[in-house]
């Protein structure tokens, strides 16, 4: 069996390369269409919620349902399917980063829908954050129901100098940020902005949920992981907080498609 958790230290040691990448994302547009980062960004929690057979129905199902994810997923950059009847029913759901362009959505889930069945398998229930996109599937039923657990993060190994006060200007950006996204009446939900820091450098910050839950849940969703950003990573200049159910992430490097965020907001 894998191992079902990321030391977070691990996870940090990874961040240079995929940092590289970003500035490659920013400038080269043309590199991200079919080449993957390595080591590219990957989370994942294989959940012990049963386990199933390389010859039964519900991996069947699974590799069916796995499989229809890259297809199907909307231009939004969502998708939620089931198959299947009782213990052999399988629930999943998708969710691309909403700067993502439909095909950069396609070509990422793919990729991870390939790597959680490589990182879990036999696990009935699991999950899968990418780098930019999330994957989970499980035997119990998901859609909307706002999910906190299981959690991961990933920070940087780099700190801030001048915590405390680089603080408080990330939470005013994020608590803005939080009113925007449970706001937000498009189909992603989602803010993203900036916020000059001079005596530092600027904050970018992210933050999505996925579409099927209520504004309500989807705001308390981000208030966990926004108060979680002081318990796993306190000081790190970037850092990535990732529930089922809500995406956190802030860098003091430009790190989304700022065109893209324009565009939908
Ligand atoms: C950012 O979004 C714009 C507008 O959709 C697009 O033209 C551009 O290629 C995107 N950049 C990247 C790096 O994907």
């Amino acid at each position: 069996m894998p191992n079902t958790h990321t030391p977070s230290s691990m996870s940090s040691w990874k961040w240079l390369p995929n940092f590289i990448f970003q500035i490659c994302l920013i400038n080269h547009v043309a590199i991200v269409k079919s080449q993957f980062p390595t080591p590219i960004f990957i989370h994942f929690k294989c959940q012990n919620n049963g386990t199933y057979t390389s010859s039964g129905t519900y991996k069947k199902n699974l590799d069916i349902l796995l499989s229809s994810v890259s297809p199907n997923i909307d231009t939004n950059g969502f998708y939620k399917a089931s198959i299947g009847k009782n213990s052999d029913r399988v629930n999943l759901i998708a969710l691309c980063r909403a700067d993502l362009q439909p095909y950069q959505c396609r070509d990422y889930v793919k990729n991870a829908t390939a790597e959680i069945l490589k990182k879990c398998p036999y696990k009935k229930e699991a999950i899968i954050w990418h780098e930019f996109c999330m994957v989970r599937y499980s035997n119990n039923a998901i859609f909307g129901k706002v999910a906190y657990s299981p959690f991961d993060w990933g920070y940087s190994i780099e700190y801030v100098p001048n915590e405390d006060k680089f603080y408080r200007e990330l939470y005013i950006l994020l608590d803005s940020l939080h009113n925007r996204t449970v706001r937000n009446r498009s189909s992603k939900k989602f803010a993203a902005a900036s916020r000059a820091y001079p005596d530092y450098r600027t904050i970018y910050a992210f933050l999505q949920c996925t579409p099927d839950i209520t504004p309500r849940d989807c705001g308390d969703c981000l208030t966990r992981s926004a108060l979680e950003i002081q318990h796993c990573c306190r000081g790190a200049r970037g850092v990535r907080i990732l529930r089922p159910s809500c995406y956190l992430r802030f860098e003091t490097d430009p790190f989304y498609n700022e065109t893209m965020v324009e565009t939908i907001l």
